[in-house]
């Protein structure tokens, strides 16, 4: 049975944000802190992955820091030992949410690609960043449960239909759509580049890229 530490206190690092962001990537001439998170929430099959890991190549190649965290692989790894019941996706959500938050404070644009259902647990991610004083900016793919069952690239929602998944989100288990997202992306209208632009934009908006 796993029990609480006790007897723990924060240790704080020597080395300011902006003296990291020194030894980080320059973009436009300029060696500036763009830490942040941006997180993707939608449906299974929606695009999240694919958005962020084409957003992640673009950042990169052009010298900006940036790593996504993405639900199939972090599934795989960190969180091997949770499934999909509504306390798993919570528990699964707040350590990405942690993990998140360091890459932020390294200086690095994190790009996270979950489901999230739950808006309670969205926002808890949201305030893990606030309270480390790192921008965190919701980007809801909203691309409609027909057209992902349409889609359904893995098969997924086949499986889940025939009742061989359970609990599959959209079908037996519930999506809560953000409510404020700083972000709505339409991939029914639009490609993976032209919603990938429409991040960039947002990030220049909001003085994270110049
Ligand atoms: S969550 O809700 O945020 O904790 O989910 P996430 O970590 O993003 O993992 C979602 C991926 O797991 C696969 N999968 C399922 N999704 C939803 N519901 C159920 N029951 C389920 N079982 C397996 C699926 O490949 C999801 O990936 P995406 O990329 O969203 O399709
Ligand atoms: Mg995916």
């Amino acid at each position: 049975n796993i029990q609480k530490a006790t007897n723990i206190k924060p240790e704080f690092h020597h080395v300011t944000r902006e003296k990291r962001s020194q030894s980080l990537g320059k973009t436009g001439g300029e060696k500036k802190f763009r830490g942040c998170t941006i997180w993707f929430t939608g449906l299974s099959g929606a695009g999240k992955t694919s958005i962020s890991f084409s957003l992640e190549e673009r950042l990169v190649t052009s010298g900006v820091p940036s790593y996504s965290l993405d639900g199939d692989n972090i599934r795989h790894g960190l969180n091997k030992n949770l499934g999909f019941s509504e306390v798993e996706r919570q528990e699964n959500i707040r350590r990405v949410a942690e993990v998140a938050r360091l890459f932020a404070d390294a200086g690095h644009i994190c790009l996270c690609s979950f489901i999230s259902p739950q808006t309670a647990d969205r926002n808890m991610a949201r305030a893990i960043h606030q309270k480390s004083g790192l921008p965190f900016f919701e980007v809801f793919v909203d691309t409609p449960l027909e057209v992902c069952e349409q889609r359904d690239v893995k098969g997924l929602y086949k499986k889940a239909r025939d009742g061989i998944i359970k609990g599959f989100t959209g079908i037996d288990q519930a999506y809560e759509k953000p409510e404020h997202p700083e972000l709505v992306l339409k991939t029914t209208n639009s490609s993976i580049e032209e919603s990938v632009d429409m991040v960039l934009e947002l990030l220049q908006e909001q003085g994270i890229l110049p």
